[in-house]
């Protein structure tokens, strides 16, 4: 923390970069407080590292692959220290290459692997792993060294729906425990044990899905190796495609089409819907619906849904959104006195479901016993949600198996479909494909909101919103405010929420009454679903791709024609043939939901974690 008021001064120019060293022998300047790592990445000088993570400002120091050797002006001889822990001073000389590093380093490497389960050529992450990454670079060409007894013991959880940890992969860089306490806030994961059989495991060691866990996957995002994975159940979708007598309709969410591309070398945030398209027909898929489609439909309940709370003095409020899974998962287990305050309009994966095996598979006379609803999301709580004992109807699930787009751009690529020799093709569905802009800013957090109050504004004052883009809840803070104005509809408080431990904060502000918001956005993720725990993983970063991502979104909506949800056609056309009005018994029926109470026990901490809650504070 100390570290960072240089840095801040020197933003405003107080101080410069007034220190001097030199990294292989080269003179650097670098300020007070920065460590050798960080100086010798600002003078593109390579060090390798394992458990840092400067993006969320994590250096546990455990891993030691990124020693230096470093001589201190005062003194002769030279020592062999980790870069990351190691503030530089004036008059270090730093050698990154020396013989001895180099060794050093590599013996470091192969130690890791001897705890490791090295079954590379079957693991998640081949081909995509700091590890495999970090053993080229220190030049291991064999691993003397293997001691299964220590891995071996070690836990494989399936539990969850969502989620698979394996921790005879785990390297203990505690980046899962960082980013899940920290930044989340939901504090699920804990260390056991110490020394050699250390593990990373779920609070007092339960199986994930019973745990604290709400399945938003950031944990996976930045795992550097094969411990933390999304579910796979690539074959499960394969066995669909290649049925027969399986009607298959897929879906793929508004995140997807500017993050898929990555794995296939596109521009970052460049929209590859078009290209998706194609490659759904190259796979074999009968049906291509876009879920961008039922986000427009979501708008039209959940919008309902908040005015018709405003004019009840009795109904609860604030309302809170309900699409993202991690958050209902959230307050399902930690905050059950919240669940009136969610709205009861379910997600637009749900609702795509429901409407596929209703009224799609009435218009196209397809039996919906013979259907498989496929959907491609950012989103490793998905899965979960779909598996919801509210989400069959008559025995059927109305979402049959989710993949996420990681998985989604592995099964492309077994099949032998390279989406970047794709020609751009177009939906052919006339009844749940077109989508406006409001629904394709689903994807980042704030465009719910925005989408939600172009049409509020519609419903209640009978006039389009003046300025389309509502840039009040746009922007990067992790919670944003502003007050819609409805004209003799009275004013509207509404905030935008991203990640759980923001939550946290505002809902204890409720329930201290301290609160005047009438409406709030909550998604799980930073930044929203863009960066949900199953979209592509950026090595030694977090959400570095964010930015761009976000950007692919807001200029899907500034190209289209239509940019609110009630202007939607075929929107107007399934409430004018099939679901009457939003609100009314058919909507209630198939595109709303309950919650249940999932309280858990909290359970003490342990001394670890006292310690690093100590040392959090200081
Ligand atoms: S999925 Fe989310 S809540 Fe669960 S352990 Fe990972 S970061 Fe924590
Ligand atoms: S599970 Fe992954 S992120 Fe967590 S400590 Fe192990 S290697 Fe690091
Ligand atoms: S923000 Fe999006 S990706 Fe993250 S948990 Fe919620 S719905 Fe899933
Ligand atoms: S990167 Fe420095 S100890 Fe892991």
């Amino acid at each position: 923390m100390y570290a960072l008021l240089p840095r801040l001064l020197s933003n405003y120019g107080a101080i410069g970069y007034s220190m001097k060293g030199y990294i292989n022998n080269k003179e650097v300047s670098f300020e007070s407080g920065q460590t050798i790592l960080e100086v010798a990445r600002a003078h593109n000088k390579f060090i390798p590292t394992l458990c840092e993570l400067a993006d969320i400002n994590h250096r546990p120091g455990t891993c030691r692959v990124c020693l230096v050797d470093v001589k201190r002006e005062s003194e002769s001889e030279h020592h062999i220290l980790p870069s990351c822990m190691t503030p530089m001073e004036e008059g270090m000389a730093v050698l990154t290459r020396t013989t001895e590093v180099r060794e050093k380093q590599r013996l470091q490497v192969e130690m890791l692997l001897a705890d490791h389960n090295q079954d590379c050529a079957t693991c998640i992450r081949h081909g995509n792993c700091e590890l495999q990454d970090v053993a080229q670079f220190v030049g291991l060409q064999q691993t003397r060294y293997s001691f299964p007894e220590f891995y071996q013991n070690r836990s494989r959880d399936f539990s969850s729906p969502s989620i698979v940890r394996d921790m005879t992969k785990c390297i203990r860089c505690f980046r899962c425990v960082n980013i899940c306490r920290k930044l989340q806030g939901v504090d699920a994961l804990v260390c056991r044990e110490d020394g050699l059989a250390i593990e990373i495991s779920p609070r007092d060691n339960m199986p994930l899905a019973e745990s604290g866990c709400i399945s938003c996957g950031q944990c996976i995002t930045v795992c550097p190796v094969g411990a933390l994975a999304e579910k796979d159940e690539i074959e499960q979708a394969l066995d669909y495609l290649y049925d027969p007598e399986i009607v298959t309709v897929v879906q793929f969410a508004p995140a997807v089409r500017v993050a898929v591309g990555e794995e296939f070398g596109f521009k970052l945030g460049e929209n590859v819907e078009g290209k998706m398209i194609a490659a759904f027909r190259e796979l074999g898929v009968d049906v291509i619906l876009d879920t961008n489609f039922t986000a427009d439909l979501v708008i039209m309940e959940e919008g309902s849904e908040l005015l018709a709370r405003l004019k009840d003095k009795d109904a609860v409020l604030p309302m809170f959104t309900s699409c993202c899974p991690g958050w209902v998962n959230f307050v399902e287990k930690y905050y059950p006195q919240m669940l009136d305050n969610l709205s009861t309009a379910r997600s637009p994966q749900q609702c795509l479901g429901s409407m596929a095996k209703t009224y799609l598979a009435q218009k196209m006379d397809i039996d919906p016993a013979r259907m498989r609803v496929i959907s491609i999301m950012p989103c490793t709580a998905k899965k979960g949600e779909a598996g919801r004992d509210d989400f069959n109807h008559e025995g059927m699930r109305d979402v049959d198996m989710v993949l996420t787009t990681r998985e989604f751009a592995r099964l492309l690529k077994r099949e032998g479909v390279d989406l970047a020799s794709m020609e751009d093709d177009s939906f052919d569905n006339p009844w749940m494909s077109d989508y406006s802009g409001a629904g394709a800013i689903f994807g980042n957090s704030g465009g719910v909101m925005e989408a939600a109050v172009r049409t509020v504004h519609k419903v209640v004052t009978g006039n389009e919103i003046e300025d389309i883009e509502y840039t009040q809840v746009r922007g990067e803070s992790s919670y944003r405010k502003a007050t819609v104005d409805l004209g003799e509809g009275g004013k509207v408080n509404i905030a935008v929420i991203h990640t759980l431990k923001e939550a946290r904060k505002l809902i204890e502000q409720i329930e201290a009454g301290r609160s005047d918001l009438h409406f709030i956005e909550v998604m799980a993720c930073p930044g929203g679903c863009v960066c949900g725990g199953g979209q592509p993983v950026t090595k030694h970063s977090y959400q570095g791709n964010r930015g761009m991502r976000t950007s692919g979104l807001f200029s899907i909506d500034k190209k289209r024609k239509v940019r609110q949800s009630h202007n939607n056609p075929m929107i107007a056309e399934i409430y004018k043939s099939f679901l009457g009005e939003p609100l009314g018994d058919k909507s209630h029926h198939l595109l709303h939901t309950k919650y249940t109470n999932r309280q858990l026990k909290r359970t003490s901490h342990s001394m670890l974690e006292i310690w690093q809650e100590i040392d959090d504070k200081s």
